[in-house]
């Protein structure tokens, strides 16, 4: 009788149903009344009084045991279907992980976010343009090598239409369209027929700046700029202008900062020169004012345009351009801090 006990013992701790069925078998089974459990019960008249007593508290032990086993199984079946019924399918499925800023816009926003302290504000233009408002207005010769079409992406039916190659066109469509003082940044992309690699790509992006007004000076640029670097990269940061040429201002300079990477010592990045050049400046040369109607007797203005890849690239460290460009999520993760 004790090893039978025993062994209904082990089966029920085994017990397993899939489904109300299953378990309405096993319950027949132990504890209906033709049942194994039951049959003990019957067979207890059968003991030896003496054992009578371990017997019957074994006999009820097992049969409490199957009872609560049963009931626990019956429960999990119940409560997975609660879960069911519960099942909210309004609810919005799990957030999906929202991502983080590109790198070139949050150098972009930078950008903007410095000189919106001083009081510019943001225009964009079209990417794909006209010959005028690229080369024409900001007074390029006809036959300026940027008009190559080794340089510049042209539209093959009508050569008139490209794809811009910097963003000083929308100068010529701002001062063209509104009157001074004007004070504002150009954000946007460009294109160059240029061969894809580690240092140079078809397009990129560049911000552009135009301050027109009466009475701007070269000194009124040159502490914007001065600003800028400062903010940009650091109290610390020098710049130097260096002179230079554009057709669409004079007199043009390039602007250098002390390398933020070395500290102006010079490393590989400066090419050991302590400086790295991060943009192209100048005065509006008169004819592009006058091209766009505005009196270049009554006005003056500044310009600057730099590229943002250039600018991220000597904040975050960046050694392929290409990576900007194609979306590797274990690249652009890496700028989750810097939101
Ligand atoms: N457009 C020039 C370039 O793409 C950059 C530039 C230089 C913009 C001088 C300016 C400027 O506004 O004054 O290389």
């Amino acid at each position: 009788m004790k090893n039978r006990i025993k062994d209904i013992l082990q089966e029920i701790e085994n017990l397993a149903a899939q489904n109300n069925e299953e378990l309405e078998a096993l319950r027949i089974k132990y504890l209906s009344k033709k049942g194994s459990v039951s049959e003990l019960f019957n067979d207890f008249r059968n003991v030896a009084n003496e054992e009578k007593r371990e017997i019957g508290q074994l006999l009820n032990d097992l049969k409490n045991k199957a009872q609560d086993k049963i009931n626990n199984l019956k429960e999990s079946f119940s409560s997975q279907n609660d879960a069911v019924q519960k099942l909210d399918l309004t609810r919005s499925a799990d957030p999906l992980k929202i991502g983080t800023r590109h790198p070139l816009s949050l150098t972009k926003n930078e950008i903007i976010d410095i000189f919106s302290r001083i009081g510019f504000t943001i225009a964009e233009g079209p990417e794909i343009e006209d010959d005028w408002h690229v080369f024409g207005a900001l007074n390029f010769p006809p036959e300026h090598p940027a008009r190559d079409m080794q340089d510049t992406f042209f539209i093959e039916q009508n050569p008139d239409i490209l794809l811009r190659t910097h963003t000083s066109s929308v100068q010529s469509r701002i001062m063209a369209n509104q009157k001074p003082p004007i004070r504002m940044l150009f954000p946007g992309r460009v294109y160059r027929n240029e061969a894809i690699s580690y240092r140079a790509h078809c397009f990129f992006h560049q911000v552009e700046g135009l301050y027109i007004d009466k009475n701007v000076s070269f000194a009124d640029l040159k502490q914007a700029l001065m600003y800028f670097a400062k903010e940009m990269f650091g109290e610390h940061t020098q710049i130097r202008l260096r002179p230079s040429y554009f057709p669409f201002t004079e007199p043009s300079a390039e602007m250098d900062i002390s390398c933020n990477i070395c500290g102006g010592k010079g490393c590989p990045f400066c090419k050991h020169t302590g400086w790295v050049e991060i943009l192209g400046c100048g005065m509006v040369d008169p004819n592009v004012l006058e091209n766009c109607g505005i009196d270049s007797k009554v006005y003056s203005g500044y310009a600057f345009g730099m590229g943002v890849e250039r600018i991220t690239n000597l904040k975050y460290q960046v050694k392929d351009l290409r990576l900007f460009s194609e979306n590797d999520v274990r690249f652009l993760k890496q700028f989750e801090s810097a939101i």
